[in-house]
């Protein structure tokens, strides 16, 4: 790849990041914050420069910048990328971009224009570790196979234009009194209080763009579902009072008057922004304040921050999460921001005269991923947590896994993203999405081989090596090779592993990685110590598979060898009689998980485990770490029966008892917010986290049964277990799942997999042409009928009652009778 940026410099001002001044955002104040509000400023820095064109060739732009970046060329904006160069240590790295602008360009004069907003780069988000900066911009433009423009000292800066401040946390103020940046990317155009660029040597990599890019995702825009106004409030027996309604399921368009706010609930809650069609008039002023819930009660003690029906952001600490908007004339307009993004399903909007609003969009901002996966079953609130774990990967990846998309944090959790990773693979094609992202944990890799634990690292959380956290630099890689069969990763990112694990032994010893987190958020808290060995023997069975899987024989025997010390060290310290000492769930799904045990000691822990919920009232008591492994522990034991009890559980804690509370995505806490106790503890409360939404994993796996055979669906494992329990083993208010089905695009083809119990058992799959499945049904009766046929036992094995049929490329209907 020819280096585009060997010319171009990069560019930058004098503008002092918002960040960086004194004012509220500059800190940590969130007691304070949500009183706090958005103030213009003076704009964001913009480049520019004219050129002129003598023939119209094949064109292309190389482009980058240290924060996000809009380019403009001849008053258009060029791409449908937003955030872009996205989020990288930007200590070490920037990624650029490459556009064809052939149709961009004009013959004679053209102008080009790129605005830089500090988003993740110098915004708060950052906490300062790229150091305080003006962001800044390197491009080059090739035509013709020549390079006919790059950033150098003749380009002009400036500060200014419509967004008068942008933050990733905080939100945007648009003043369109302003010039646009489209305005001011028109050739001759002048440009108030421009200056020449500072230019300046970036001391980091530039290199090719990885992933894909951040985008206004529009098939999944969403419209509103309610639209209600209010003016002032009224007493209704609590200390904050309620909204007063003046118009419920009010229609658009409407006009809203100075003192009435609408309050927008679109139903879902999402990641993006509005866009909002209106008209008012010139200087008039609108606030939009975006929040995942409205306050249910106005009273203090459910943890309500305002009157009821107003939106509740206290829970996006100091984040402010707002938008603000002057008009520039009568004229109706469609605004919304652009550099930052809100985790959202209701919006208040608040004008100082009248507004009229004849249109209002929910627009998805997230990294564009493929979705590859379905699933769908007879269960209306089991279908809800499905759609709310898709919807919580739709709005949480974006440029880097994050935890969540809403509050002062947003970051790359490790814990979080390896635990939904599996999950997110079926979802969708993220593949390209982890390529950055393990790029970026390289990136951010200590010298003595720690990953952190968040990445890119922030200023305010920069520990490493946490157990399960850092560990996602390993867990991710081999899950992806699973779900792939793609080697790419793992030859990228070998030696960094190794890097990591040797790390790990020469800070800790056999101990493992550092007991920081552990089963975050359980109600039942495991040994911290247990985690970390049990993570690091999984460490290191998962680097002897993935030495093999590159050929590296003497790497797999070398972590053979590791494996046995490291097996010593959780033997001795954690194994009693072959068993977990400790006696919490996480002890013995972890145990079973990650294949910690004897097999005669772990159907016995099985046992327990399944006995252990029972007792529990048929409910889960762990968190993160737990969660995520604990149905597949399950069911790998056979233990299915308990696991649908656990997913049709509707009792704190337990995935469907977030759906009984109104949720829409996955909620950071099992009880975020209880209908009968109003919203959790404010100090970390998201409702949108996916962690818990790892239930998906087991969904794809066992319930619709489609699991790799061999990495990247070579073989392919059809492996559906249907809900079998009987009248009598159903838990009070239970009821049957009656059908499931899933399907996923995997490398191999497209596989489908589905079970009724409807009509007696019958099973359909298609297996893509050229794959092989291995098919296990349960042996829920003596004779088979495959495609109409009833099969010879020649072409079956029954072995512990379960039915085992190869299978080549096809579809199949089978009924088991
Ligand atoms: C984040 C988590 C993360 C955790 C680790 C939280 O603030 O939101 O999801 O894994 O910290 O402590």
């Amino acid at each position: 790849m020819k280096n585009y940026f060997k010319n171009a410099k990069f560019l930058t001002t004098d503008f002092v990041p918002f960040s960086k001044r004194g004012n509220a955002w500059g800190e940590h104040r969130p007691a304070l914050y949500q009183h706090t509000e958005l103030v213009p400023c003076d704009g964001i820095p913009f480049y520019f420069k004219d050129f002129e064109i003598k023939k119209v060739e094949k064109s292309a732009i190389y482009f980058t910048a240290l924060g996000c970046v809009d380019v403009y060329i001849n008053g258009a904006r060029i791409g449908t990328g937003e955030m872009n160069p996205g989020w990288t240590n930007y200590n070490k790295r920037v990624m650029y971009l490459t556009y064809d602008i052939t149709s961009a360009l004009k013959k004679g004069k053209n102008r080009i224009l790129a605005v830089t907003a500090p988003g993740w780069y110098s915004g708060r988000i950052s906490g300062g570790i790229y150091g305080y900066k003006s962001p800044s911009f390197a491009a080059s433009i090739v035509s013709g196979g020549k390079e006919i423009l790059f950033t150098d000292k003749t380009w002009f800066a400036a500060v200014g234009g419509e967004v008068r401040f942008s933050d990733i946390w905080d939100g945007e103020y648009i003043d369109a009194r302003f010039p646009s940046y489209a305005e001011m990317s028109i050739a001759g155009k002048s440009v108030k209080d421009k200056k020449k660029a500072i230019v300046f040597e970036y001391d980091g990599e530039i290199t090719p763009f990885v992933g894909p890019e951040v985008r206004e995702r529009s098939k999944l825009s969403v419209s509103p579902a309610s639209l209600t106004v209010t003016d002032g409030t009224e007493y209704n027996g609590t200390y904050y009072g309620r909204a007063s309604v003046c118009l419920k399921n009010a229609t658009l368009p409407l006009t809203l008057k100075p003192g009435q706010k609408l309050t927008v609930d679109l139903g879902q809650e999402i990641v993006g922004r509005l866009a909002v069609e209106a008209a008012s008039v010139k200087g008039n002023e609108v606030k939009i304040r975006y929040a995942e819930f409205l306050n249910d009660s106005g009273d203090p003690d459910r943890g309500n921050d305002g009157p009821e029906g107003s939106v509740y952001t206290i829970n996006l600490r100091s984040a402010l999460g707002r938008e603000h908007y002057v008009f520039r004339d009568k004229n109706k307009v469609e605004f919304s921001t652009r550099f930052t993004f809100y985790g959202f399903r209701y919006a208040e909007i608040t004008a100082y005269s009248n507004i009229t609003i004849s249109k209002i969009t929910g627009v998805v901002v997230g990294s564009d991923t493929a979705e590859t996966g379905s699933v769908t079953t007879s269960d209306k609130n089991v279908n809800k947590l499905i759609s709310n774990f898709f919807w919580g990967q739709r709005g949480n990846y974006l440029s880097v896994p994050t935890d969540c998309p809403q509050r002062d944090e947003r970051l790359g959790w490790t814990g979080d993203a390896q635990a939904f990773s599996m999950t997110a693979a079926y979802n969708a094609d993220v593949y390209s999405f982890f390529l950055k992202w393990m790029q970026d944990m390289r990136d951010s890799q200590s010298e003595s081989g720690g990953y952190g634990d968040v990445n890119p690292r922030v200023s305010y959380c920069n520990s490493e090596d946490a157990c399960a956290w850092g560990d996602a630099g390993i867990i991710i890689p081999y899950n992806l090779y699973m779900m792939t069969g793609k080697t790419k990763m793992l030859e990228e990112h070998f030696d960094s592993m190794e890097k990591y694990i040797a790390g790990l032994i020469s800070k800790y010893g056999m101990s493992g990685p550092v007991p920081r987190y552990g089963d975050w958020l359980a109600y039942d808290w495991c040994e911290n110590e247990f985690i970390s060995s049990a993570y690091f023997v999984h460490d290191i069975d998962l680097m002897i598979k993935m030495s093999r899987a590159l050929g590296r024989e003497d790497r797999a025997l070398h972590y053979e060898n590791l494996r046995k010390k490291a097996y010593a060290y959780f033997k001795k310290n954690f194994l009693k009689g072959g068993k977990p000492v400790e006696k919490t769930q996480c002890n013995k799904i972890i145990c079973l998980a990650f294949d910690l045990l004897d097999e005669s000691k772990a159907v016995q822990v099985a046992d327990e485990l399944e006995k252990q919920i029972k007792e529990n009232g048929d409910r889960l008591s762990c968190g993160f770490l737990g969660t995520y492994n604990l149905c597949p522990a399950l069911s790998k034991y056979g233990k299915d029966k308990t696991a649908y009890n656990l997913l049709l559980q509707r009792n704190e804690p337990s995935w469907l008892y977030s759906v009984d509370q109104g949720a829409t995505t996955i909620w950071e806490r099992w009880n975020s917010y209880t209908k009968a106790k109003g919203f959790g503890d404010v100090g970390m409360n998201s409702f949108n986290h996916y962690a818990y939404g790892a239930i998906g994993e087991w969904m794809y796996r066992y319930m619709a049964g489609i699991e790799p055979g061999q990495p990247g669906f070579k073989t392919i494992k059809l492996q559906p277990r249907p809900d079998l329990r009987t009248a009598d083993e159903l838990p009070e208010g239970q009821e049957n799942i009656r059908f499931a089905k899933a399907s996923y695009k995997s490398a191999a083809g497209l596989i489908k997999s589905e079970w009724s119990t409807e009509n007696g058992f019958v099973y359909k799959c298609t297996v893509p042409n050229g794959a092989v499945a291995e098919l296990t049904l349960p042996a829920v009766g003596k004779k088979v009928i495959v495609n109409g046929s009833t099969l010879t036992k020649k072409n079956y094995k029954i072995t512990d009652g379960k039915i085992i049929i190869n299978l080549a490329g096809g579809k199949y209907e089978f009924i088991i009778k």
